[in-house]
């Protein structure tokens, strides 16, 4: 079988690191063009890969007859466009989160796809690839814990930017959660409320640093999530599951634990979420590249989270945005996914 031919459009921080995976770890694929807002760093980038062209205009690249499937690594307020014309052209694509960045324009994308009747966007919601989130759901399913309660979620930063503000906690942090969420209980969120103690001295002004994010699920199940962007330690994710028969947790960095003199021990807490789950983006990529690969013979070009699964987490953080301003529960809003065949 011949090489897939990627397009990557935005090369920025997460493009490139798409790039450099597609280009030396993943095997069945290589990329064949390039594009991104800033045309010389799209060149810049392409001169280095045999084979590879940059093109100007991103639905150009999109629809070139030497593209096979595409990689969304832009904006998302860019999201929408692009994913409709790679509908348009029936290429698969992969979706850096979010999906869309508001709840009609993501429920739009689910109804385009699905009428066309296979599966062609897959959301890059990347820690259900990773090995301990994928134990953590293995172990849920085999039954041996029973029925889960409570998940206790942490998401620190050491750090962000000046541009960081306190809605970005919830759709670019919190989103992970949401996602987790759907993923292990394999149920909706029905609804959100946002607690904002105290907020860190060394937080920028304005920016509501930690926040508490409570979380229920059809089912009712409580999922509570601290969120703090401005630690100054590390990137620290952990999650703790807590069921009928037990509970189990991860995220705990005990990778390597060195003892030394004057009697000391600890290791160390990768620095940013690229150390933590860089094996996780290999297996997602490596994943959709086969599952593209044998899409002409299964009608489904995807292996891992859905156009819908990106509409309900869009759905969810627009209920935590309200919930945030007001402070109290808000219900999320949602469509009936019956009500959408093929969804
Ligand atoms: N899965 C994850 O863990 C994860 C982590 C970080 C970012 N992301 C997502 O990845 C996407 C990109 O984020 P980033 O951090 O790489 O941003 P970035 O700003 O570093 O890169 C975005 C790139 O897209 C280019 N661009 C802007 N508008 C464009 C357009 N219309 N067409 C083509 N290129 C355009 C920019 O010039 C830039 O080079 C976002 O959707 C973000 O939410 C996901």
């Amino acid at each position: 079988m011949s090489d897939l031919r990627i397009a990557v459009l935005g090369v920025g921080l997460m493009g490139a690191d798409h790039v450099a995976r597609i280009t030396s770890r993943i095997s069945g694929a290589r990329v064949a063009v390039v594009n991104d807002y800033v045309a010389e760093k799209a060149e810049q980038v392409a001169v280095g890969i045999p084979g590879c062209r940059a093109i100007a205009d991103p639905l150009d690249a999109i629809a070139d007859p030497d593209v096979d499937a595409v990689v969304l690594a832009t904006p998302g307020p860019t999201h929408e466009k692009q994913l409709l014309a790679c509908l348009e052209h029936r290429k698969p694509v992969l979706c850096e989160k979010p999906l869309t960045t508001d709840v009609d324009t993501s429920l739009e994308v689910v109804r385009r796809e699905a009428e066309l009747g296979t599966r062609l966007i897959q959301v890059g919601f990347m820690r259900r690839f990773d090995d301990e989130y994928a134990g953590l759901k293995a172990l849920l399913d085999g039954g041996e814990l029973g029925s889960p309660l409570v998940l206790h979620c942490v998401h620190r930063n050491p750090a962000v930017p000046d541009h960081f503000d306190s809605v970005m906690t919830v759709r670019d942090s919190l989103v992970h959660e949401v996602d987790v969420t759907r993923f292990l209980f394999g149920e909706e969120i029905t609804s959100i409320q946002i607690v904002t103690p105290t907020t860190n001295p060394a937080a920028r002004e304005g920016l509501f640093d930690p926040q508490i994010a409570i979380m229920r699920t059809a089912g009712g199940k409580h999922v509570d999530v601290e969120l703090f962007v401005t630690t100054g330690v590390a990137y620290e994710v952990r999650t703790e599951l807590v069921a009928e028969k037990g509970s189990a947790m991860i995220g705990l960095d005990v990778g390597l634990v060195r003892k030394s003199a004057p009697g000391t021990w600890g290791g160390t807490i990768t620095p940013s979420f690229k150390e933590r789950f860089g094996r996780a983006y290999d297996t997602e990529i490596q994943r959709w590249v086969d599952a593209v690969q044998s899409g002409g013979t299964t009608g489904i070009y995807t292996d891992g989270p859905t156009a819908w699964d990106g509409y309900a987490a869009t759905a969810v953080c627009e209920a935590g945005v309200q919930a945030l301003q007001s402070g109290q529960p808000v219900a999320v809003d949602m469509v009936d996914r019956a009500s959408i065949p093929g969804a």
